[in-house]
């Protein structure tokens, strides 16, 4: 196995507990890389030798970003919705139907294509992990094949069947197909169940039903929980030890205080917020009852058309409130909780002997440029998987 010795690092953000502060940041540090792992971390002038070296001439690195939420297995465009929605229209769960329908007019080579070309994008700018959800099929063959073709990319598959009733549809009726013929024919291709628990979606009681059947097939749980209203969504997932419930605009204190002692990660979705012109979830009361925050893309085209997890993560700053380190936190290590990805063979969201080698160089001395010059394109370099994006071809 080569190994690859990283140095000319202005700080380097590790997310290890160990180094002091939520960041680990060290000065002047370097890396080293084993094939596909991160093999040792420290000052430059302790480094070992390597096979090769990099000099990043000054630079920031960090864990590559860690996309805990999108959708972005799916065909067609919304941009008249949106465009509706900002003239002062309220964002409504309907308009999924849109995409459900441009989706399955698609071909496999024509979806496989638009998910290979925002997942070359997302890497572009940062991103070494993503999740995919399904829900753009909402019957037994098309959800299958959005699994199956999501599984081309990514192991965090997450099944969402239960996104919205279809047209001509008993809600009860449609629970029963998700749970049963639809659940037994994607159980190959997915790692976690999802349910949109929400006015115009489905009501607590179905989507009990959905992570029930989901939990008892094997998957891990999600829940998209308190968008539009405050609903039962996050109850329900903290109560039945879902990994994370997402979006959370809507939160009473009963809510803040579930989050706060359960193991269930917030995971904030600001891009969403911004085009949907839902309030800000609660970010810091969550952070002061205990919580754990991951910031993610939910890159969709109807709600929140980008792969951004930059724009998230100034957005959390600007808008929400968040520490530059915070945020960062969210967005890279957050992620991987959420995914429950942070331990384990192969952990990912931190620069730390042994994590799996996923690495974001951005042309600016330190992190705080994320927010301090927002929207700017910063990334210098990208390394997934040990191979680093510009001596590699894109995956
Ligand atoms: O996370 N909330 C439900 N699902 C997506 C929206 C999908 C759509 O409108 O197409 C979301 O925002």
């Amino acid at each position: 196995m080569t190994t690859e010795l990283v140095t000319g690092i202005s700080e380097l953000t590790t997310n290890d507990p160990e180094r002091g502060g939520l960041l680990g940041r060290v000065k002047n540090a370097a890396v080293v890389i084993d094939g596909d792992t991160i093999a040792w971390v420290g000052p430059a002038a302790d480094a070992p030798a390597a096979d090769t070296r990099t000099d990043l001439g000054g630079r920031a690195l960090l864990p590559g970003w860690v996309d805990s939420h999108t959708h972005l297995i799916f065909s067609g465009d919304r941009s008249e919705e949106f465009e509706y929605r900002m003239a002062g229209n309220a964002y409504q769960a309907g308009g999924i139907r849109t995409t459900v329908r441009a989706t399955t007019e698609a071909s496999d080579e024509q979806l496989r294509a638009g998910l290979a070309a925002r997942r070359r994008t997302a890497q572009r700018n940062g991103t070494t992990w993503m999740e995919v959800k399904t829900g753009y099929g909402l019957d037994v063959a098309q959800e299958t094949r959005l699994a199956r073709l999501a599984a081309e990319v990514t192991s965090d598959v997450t099944f969402l069947g239960a996104h919205v009733v279809p047209p001509d549809t008993h809600a009860d009726d449609y629970v029963a197909l998700v749970v049963g013929d639809m659940l037994a024919a994607v159980l190959p291709y997915v790692a976690w169940i999802d349910v949109f628990c929400e006015r115009g979606a489905f009501d607590p009681d179905q989507s009990r039903t959905v992570l029930e059947a989901g939990r008892a097939a094997g998957l891990g749980l999600r829940v998209h929980g308190n968008q539009l209203g405050e609903g039962d969504g996050v109850r329900l997932a903290v109560e039945l030890g879902a990994a994370s419930v997402d979006h959370c605009n809507h939160l009473g204190p009963r809510d803040i205080e579930a989050l706060g002692s359960g193991g269930t990660v917030a995971t904030l979705l600001p891009a969403c917020d911004l085009s949907t012109r839902e309030p800000f979830p609660p970010a810091r009361a969550l952070l002061d009852a205990g919580a754990t925050i991951a910031l993610a893309s939910n890159g969709n085209p109807g709600t929140s058309n980008t792969t951004s997890m930059a724009f998230c993560v100034a957005t959390a700053v600007l808008q929400m409130h968040l520490t530059i380190e915070e945020a960062i936190w969210a967005a890279t290590a957050g992620g991987a909780r959420a995914l429950r990805r942070d331990g384990g063979d192969s952990p990912i969201g931190a620069i730390i002997p042994g994590h799996r080698a996923d690495l974001h160089a951005i042309d600016a001395p330190s992190v705080s440029h994320f927010a301090y010059r927002p929207g700017m394109d910063l990334t210098y370099d990208v390394w997934a998987r040990g191979r680093r994006s510009s001596t590699s071809p894109s995956p």
